[in-house]
């Protein structure tokens, strides 16, 4: 497991170290890259655009039987026996909610730093979300502050291994457990990840992942629900189709029957066989990909690690891995001219795609006038929504491209740095 000390700084990447003559392209500069890097973008290989042909070939575009290849290999690779391929890590949320039997007058425990996808499910379920506020150390939810917010009328947690960094899952499952509250993992980030040596995903009643462009498994759009109980599946698999008792597989193939019984108001969420063909082959490569990310990583650190304008992201401890799904540092406002957006409009002038994950959810329009909330309620959360943005480290950038976006990132943060300015 890698374990990075961040006061260790390496020329491995051959980076210069002159930046104080490294003018950036915000103040007249040549761009660090010539072509614009793109965030996120996923590493597809012929083995991928071979099976969607396949596909195409076989007539069989929607849910079928690559899509049950696909949640078989998943379940070999999680080393657990329910898998449901959905259309998206959002249906799974909004399944394993409804699977778990949440609804109107039930509350639900909500990481405040998360995407909104992690909360909206909660709203559409007609539960009301309560907000945890993060760690001082991660951008991971604060146990305690999940234990602050449980009231008799809890009915479940949600958890984000946020970028892929495994949550305290030794507190707060207990806690659950105690007030028998269902634990959902929201594992967007977290295909791969491993707490204390064990899977996200074999941990806990549900468990979700994404498959969306960027995700360390990319379908392009693509989610898995993980349940722990058959039941639970069941349940979910009749929901996501519909509410239908048999799923297309087993009404138009061979030995399918035609008939089937409406057993729930369902939704629309399976998984097609063509997103599915990328994601067998996709699947196979994940450990790969997670051990190039640690390398990126771990040259960021390396590389960045001496600037004191920028905080870099926490690493894993020595029993789990951090899957790397983002790359996300802060900024340090008070070491600087400017504020993070301007550095991150100079660092996308250099021809680097960077991204925030995320704005913290109560900060948002929907959910501020809905419940009121205001500036300081979760002020883990809110120091890093106002401080964070993303740098891309996905398995298709080489060597070379990491030392540009480091390089740029410098070069931007000795610019704007307090104090006499070297750039210049
Ligand atoms: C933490 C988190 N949860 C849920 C989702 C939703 O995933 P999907 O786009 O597959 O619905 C995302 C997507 O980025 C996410 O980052």
């Amino acid at each position: 497991m890698m374990k990075t000390d961040k006061k260790v700084r390496g020329e491995r990447a051959g980076e210069p170290r002159h930046a104080d003559v490294d003018r950036p392209a915000v103040a007249g500069g040549k761009p660090v890259r010539d072509e614009f890097l793109i965030f996120g973008q996923p590493l597809i290989g012929d083995e991928e655009i071979a099976e969607v042909v396949a596909t195409l070939r076989s007539g069989w575009l929607s849910t079928g039987p690559r899509t049950r290849q696909f949640e078989q290999d998943l379940g070999r690779y999680l080393g657990v026996e329910h898998v449901l391929g959905l259309n998206s890590c959002t249906a799974a949320l909004h399944l394993a909610l409804l699977s778990a039997g949440v609804g109107p007058g039930d509350e639900v425990i909500v990481p405040a730093m998360t995407f909104a996808a992690t909360v909206n499910v909660v709203e559409h379920v007609g539960a009301r979300p309560v907000f945890a506020d993060a760690a001082a150390d991660s951008y991971n939810v604060d146990p305690a502050a999940i234990e602050a917010c449980l009231t008799p009328r809890t009915k479940a947690i949600i958890v984000v291994h946020f970028a892929g960094l495994p949550c305290r899952m030794d507190v707060i499952a207990p806690l659950a457990e105690r007030h028998g509250v269902v634990l959902i993992e929201d594992a967007a980030h977290a295909l791969g990840t491993e707490y204390h040596r064990r899977k996200i995903g074999t941990l806990s009643d549900f468990t979700c992942f994404s498959f969306y462009v960027t995700k360390n498994v990319a379908t392009g759009e693509g989610g898995a629900l993980v349940c722990r109980q058959a039941d639970a599946d069941e349940r979910a698999r009749i929901m996501s189709l519909h509410g239908m008792d048999l799923g297309a597989w087993q009404r138009y193939s061979k030995h399918g029957n035609k008939h089937y019984e409406v057993v729930y108001p369902g939704y629309k969420y399976n998984l097609t066989d063509l997103a599915s063909a990328i994601g067998i082959h996709q699947l196979k490569r994940l450990d790969e990909f997670i051990e190039i990310r640690t390398r990126y990583a771990r040259m960021m650190h390396d590389l960045l690690g001496d600037l004191d304008t920028l905080l870099l992201p926490e690493v894993e401890e020595q029993d789990d891995r951090h899957a790397w799904h983002l790359y996300p540092v802060m900024v340090r406002p008070e070491a600087l001219t400017v504020g993070r957006d301007e550095v991150m409009e100079a660092v996308t002038r250099e021809n680097i795609g960077i991204g925030v994950h995320y704005r913290a959810v109560p900060m948002h329009k929907y959910y501020r006038e809905k419940y009121g909330f205001r500036r300081g309620q979760f002020p883990r959360a809110e120091f890093i929504s106002d401080r964070t943005f993303s740098l891309p480290l996905q398995p298709r950038m080489t060597e070379a491209d990491v030392a540009q976006v480091a390089r740029a990132v410098r070069r931007v943060l000795v610019h704007y740095a307090k104090g006499p300015r070297r750039s210049e």
